[in-house]
C-alpha cells in the first residue's frame, strides 16, 4: 500500500530562530496531525542537524534534506553527501526540484545520479518534475513531464523504484497562488501511474506514492487529494505555518 503524505518544503526560507519556532510549533500541535499521513519537513540544510536531535522522540515527523550530491566525501566545496544526511538519521532528500533545474542547471543525467546515491543510503528520493507555462500551453506538457520522469528514473531496478516519491510540480503553479485543478493534477498522476505499471507492473506501479505541489493549501488540498493518483502534497509556503500545514495534513 502507498503512503499518504505531506511534506513541507521550506526552500532557502526563515532565519535559525525563526526555523525553530516553527519547528517548536509542529511539536506542540503534533495529536492535531493526522496519524495516517507521513509528515516530513525539509528545512535548510544548516539546521538538519539540531532539528535531528529535537525530533529524536518525534517519530510522527520525519526530516528530509532539499539537496545532496551522489559522491560519499571529498573535495565538493559546499555539496552535503548522502552518507552525511545518513549520519543524521535523514529519512528523505527532494532532488531535481523545479529550482535546481533552472537555478542550477541540474539535468537528468546529474539527477538520475542524485536519486541513485539516496537510494543506496536508504534515504528516499523525493523526485520533482513538472512544466513551465508556455510547454503546457503548447500542448506536449504530457510528454515532457513524462520524459524527465523516463529519463532520471527508468533505469532503476523495480526493487529501486520502489523506494521513490514522484512530485508532481507544475512550474506554472509553484509560488504562484495559481494552482493545477484537481483534473489537471489528476491527469498527469493518472499518466505518471500508467506509466509506471506499463513498465513495473501493476503492485510496483501502484505502490509508489504521487505527491502534487504548487499552490497546495488549506483550501484546496481536499479536492485535490481526493484524486484516484493523488497521494499527497509537497507544499512551498503554506508549509511555513504551522496551522495550514496541519489543516493540510488532515485533508485526505
Ligand atoms: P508553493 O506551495 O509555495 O507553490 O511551492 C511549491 C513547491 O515548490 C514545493 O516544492
Amino acid at each position: 500500500m502507498r503512503k499518504k503524505i505531506v511534506a513541507g518544503n521550506w526552500k532557502m526560507n526563515l532565519d535559525y530562530g525563526q526555523a525553530k519556532n516553527l519547528l517548536q510549533d509542529l511539536i506542540q500541535n503534533k495529536d492535531k496531525f493526522n496519524k495516517d499521513t507521513e509528515v516530513i519537513i525539509c528545512p535548510s540544510a544548516p539546521y538538519l542537524g539540531v532539528f535531528a536531535e529535537l525530533t529524536a522522540d518525534h517519530d510522527w515527523l520525519k526530516l528530509g534534506a532539499q539537496n545532496s550530491y551522489f559522491i560519499d566525501s571529498g573535495a565538493f566545496t559546499g555539496e552535503i553527501s548522502p552518507t552525511q544526511l545518513k549520519s543524521l538519521q535523514i529519512n528523505y532528500c527532494l532532488v531535481g526540484h523545479s529550482e535546481r533545474r533552472d537555478v542550477f542547471d541540474e539535468n537528468y543525467d546529474l539527477l538520475s545520479k542524485k536519486v541513485k546515491a539516496l537510494i543506496n543510503h536508504d534515504i528516499t528520493p523525493i523526485f520533482c518534475c513538472g512544466e513551465q507555462l508556455q510547454v503546457r500551453n503548447s500542448n506536449v506538457y504530457r510528454e515532457f513531464v513524462m520524459k524527465q520522469i523516463e529519463d532520471s528514473l527508468f533505469s532503476l531496478s523495480a526493487t529501486e523504484i520502489e523506494k521513490v516519491v514522484i512530485a508532481y510540480e507544475p512550474i506554472w503553479a509553484i509560488g504562484t497562488g495559481k494552482t493545477a485543478t484537481a483534473e489537471q493534477a489528476q491527469e498527469i498522476h493518472g499518466i505518471i501511474r500508467a506509466r509506471l505499471i506499463a513498465n513495473y507492473g501493476e503492485k510496483i506501479g501502484n505502490n509508489v506514492s504521487i505527491l502534487y505541489g504548487g499552490s497546495c493549501k488549506p483550501d484546496n488540498a481536499k479536492e485535490l487529494f481526493a484524486q484516484a493518483d493523488i497521494d499527497g502534497g509537497l507544499i512551498g509556503g503554506a508549509s511555513l505555518n504551522a496551522e495550514d500545514f496541519c489543516a493540510i495534513s488532515n485533508s485526505f
